[in-house]
């Protein structure tokens, strides 16, 4: 371990974003090279501008370019090689990528100049057709052969057939020490897919005549298993109980993702998954040591395999590379930064549109609370604003998805970037009339409290719905349901940075310990590069609901019950189970039209949050 001192850092026009603030000094873990590295992207989710509220992740993709080419010259100059994984859910959920026309324009743009050895698509790459045929005409072609899809295939926008989205599988061999690699690329079981993609059962797939014969090569010295799939999942296990099967001996590397958390899995003492966290705030590294090669087998032992979560900032890549402010940048690198900043300007993602007065939480403060983003947005947001003016005066509650809000906000500018990262989903909201008010708690309770109902309803009925909470959550769901009365729950290894790290300045003390990812998995607790302070987060409800109504008298008997259209399946089977007898798809209608949950908060702050 190497305590640093870095007195001064700029943030420099030569990288990251110009409004991106400095790194701040912290210690650090060293990088523990082997044979084979890699870096790992997952669920950057358009984050490529990087954070520029958090100093902790405000490196950019030009950046993470500049990265992956010195430590590759560093790498390759010890006869040692370096790939480079994403394992999708690239796009929705950041200005980048949600606000051109057509979506992703200059996101795919900026994507490409990274050199990336196995990519492949996450499950937000196939909810709508044209995103999915983007996949197919501009992603897999700027990827050519390095794009894998072992289970997804698409109607083919021209011809109709059927048609893998990307060869299923590859082999290669690395250039500095011929590793002999079979790599697949993966998405988990996923239903939620539009029609025009289809997406095969990893469990079937692995029985199919190409996987068998691929893994039944025995000139291989790894298999290389990316895709957008949990490190630890049922799909991962039955990939690696097939490969076991027949090899009983041959490394196994996963990458996965889709949980947004940092995690690592140990299959054996040879079969390992690394999961790298979410937008852009992490790169995976991982090393092995003791593989066989082409060249021979005679340093084939037991394998060593390492792991690290890298925190995405300038201070971690010049210590990782050993470069400084001068020498780290590469000419791509840089092209790449400037790219990135000529896109979010013509975007007009730096427009202010208002000052938040101080942080909203997701899940950093109990729920109700001040500072919570869920009790602003029932209070303020909804209370305030949802109207509907063909319904006049008639009381309403309104029934939001805690899922529905991806972002904290941070105090200060609330920009056209702020907009889209807290809320990118284009939902809208519809109504049915004269629901009993208590029918609606009960719904709430339904909706809420018994989590097993709601979700044996949706096994039955609707297998592919989605869930109504944040991926973060999700993960760590069974740890929230056992501790569902006590608060706050320690989510230990989904931890996030403290926005409030500043710069730091001379006359600060360097190399602080400040609160950050805290990352506990089935390697120990030494994962993260940054040694940070924990902090606690706070289980968050499945739905929040906001009464509106002229009448201060007390609570009105029925209401116009109004929610987000992206949970109508969900109210629909609770209220079934309230006993209401409600056929959704006949008695809802539009509620507001044309207005979706982003215009209603971008409206609000506009009107509230003046800055001085
Ligand atoms: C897909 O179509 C929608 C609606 O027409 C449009 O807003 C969006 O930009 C398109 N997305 C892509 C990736 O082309
Ligand atoms: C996909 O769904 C649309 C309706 O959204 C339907 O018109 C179309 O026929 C379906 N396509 C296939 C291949 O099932
Ligand atoms: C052989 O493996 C050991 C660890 O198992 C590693 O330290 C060493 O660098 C390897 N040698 C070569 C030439 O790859
Ligand atoms: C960087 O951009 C300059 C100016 O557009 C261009 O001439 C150069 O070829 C680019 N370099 C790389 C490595 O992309
Ligand atoms: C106002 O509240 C009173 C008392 O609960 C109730 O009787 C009345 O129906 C409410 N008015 C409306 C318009 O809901
Ligand atoms: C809503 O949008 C549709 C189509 O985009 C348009 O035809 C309609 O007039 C709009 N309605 C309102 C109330 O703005």
């Amino acid at each position: 371990m190497l305590w640093l001192v870095w007195p001064f850092l700029f943030p420099s026009a030569l990288a990251a974003q110009p409004s991106a603030p400095a790194p701040i000094s912290a210690p650090l873990r060293d990088l523990q090279f082997g044979q084979l590295n890699f870096l790992h992207t997952t669920d950057t989710h358009g984050w490529l501008a990087g954070h520029l509220q958090e100093p902790s992740y405000s490196a950019d993709w030009g950046d993470y370019i500049s990265f992956a080419e010195r430590m590759r010259e560093k790498i390759e100059a010890q006869g040692q090689d370096l790939l480079v994984i994403d394992t999708g859910d690239r796009v929705e959920g950041n200005g980048l990528y949600d606000s051109s026309e057509p979506k992703g324009v200059y996101l795919s743009e900026i994507l490409r100049h990274q050199h990336i050895d196995v990519i492949t698509s996450g499950n937000h790459e196939l909810y709508k057709q044209n995103t999915s045929e983007s996949e197919l005409l501009h992603t897999v072609p700027n990827f050519r052969g390095n794009y894998l899809a072992s289970n997804i295939d698409i109607h083919h926008p021209e011809t109709g057939e059927l048609v893998p989205l990307a060869p299923r599988y590859k082999k290669f061999t690395t250039k500095q020490q011929g590793i002999r690699i079979v790599a697949f690329g993966f998405l988990f079981d996923f239903t939620g897919n539009y029609n025009n993609t289809v997406v095969q059962r990893v469990e079937e797939t692995i029985k199919e005549d190409w996987f068998q014969e691929a893994i039944r090569d025995k000139e291989v010295d790894l298999f290389l298993v990316a895709g957008h799939v949990p490190a630890h999942s049922p799909e991962y296990r039955a990939i690696y109980e097939e490969i076991r099967g027949l090899r009983w001996d041959t490394p196994i590397q996963f990458f996965g993702g889709h949980q947004h958390i940092r995690d690592y899995a140990k299959y054996d003492s040879k079969a390992v998954a690394l999961a790298s966290g979410r937008f852009m705030e992490t790169v995976g590294f991982m090393s092995i040591d003791g593989l066989s090669t082409s060249k021979g087998t005679s340093n084939a032992s037991q394998p060593v395999f390492k792991r690290r979560y890298v925190d995405n900032n300038l201070f971690s890549f010049y210590h990782h590379t050993g470069l400084d402010v001068d020498s780290f940048p590469t000419e791509k690198g840089r092209n790449v930064s400037q790219l990135i900043a000529e896109s979010r300007s013509a975007l007009q993602l730096d427009q202010v549109h208002g000052c938040a007065p101080r942080d909203l939480w997701m899940s950093r403060v109990p729920y109700p609370n001040p500072d919570s983003i869920y009790t602003w947005l029932e209070t303020k947001v909804l209370a305030e604003s949802l109207k509907d003016e063909s319904r006049g005066e008639r009381p309403s509650v309104a029934i939001a998805n805690s899922g529905a809000i991806r972002f904290d906000i941070f105090q200060g500018a609330f920009t056209q970037d702020t907009t889209w990262s807290i809320s990118p989903f284009t939902n809208g909201f519809r109504y049915v009339k004269d629901v009993p008010y208590e029918k609606v708690q009960l719904i709430m309770e339904v909706l809420n409290g018994q989590t097993k109902i709601i979700s044996t309803l949706q096994d039955k009925t609707e297998p592919s719905l989605l869930p109504l909470v944040s991926p973060e959550q999700l993960a760590h769901s069974e740890d929230i349901i056992v501790d569902d009365e006590e608060l706050p729950v320690h989510w230990s290894n989904i931890e996030m940075g403290d926005p409030h790290q500043m710069p730091l300045s001379s006359n600060k003390p360097a190399g602080k310990v400040v609160p950050g990812y805290t990352t506990k998995d089935d390697a120990g607790e030494d994962g993260d590069d940054t040694i940070h302070a924990p902090i606690s987060f706070y289980k968050v409800p499945n739905c929040i609901q906001a009464l509106i109504s002229a009448n201060s008298s007390g609570v009105p008997e029925k209401v116009d019950l109004i929610y987000i259209e992206f949970v109508q399946p969900y109210v629909a089977l609770a209220a079934k189970f309230a006993g209401l007898d409600i056929d959704f798809a006949k008695e809802s209608d539009v509620y507001m039209p044309n207005i979706t949950l982003t215009d209603l908060i971008l409206d609000w702050v506009k009107k509230h949050w003046k800055c001085e």
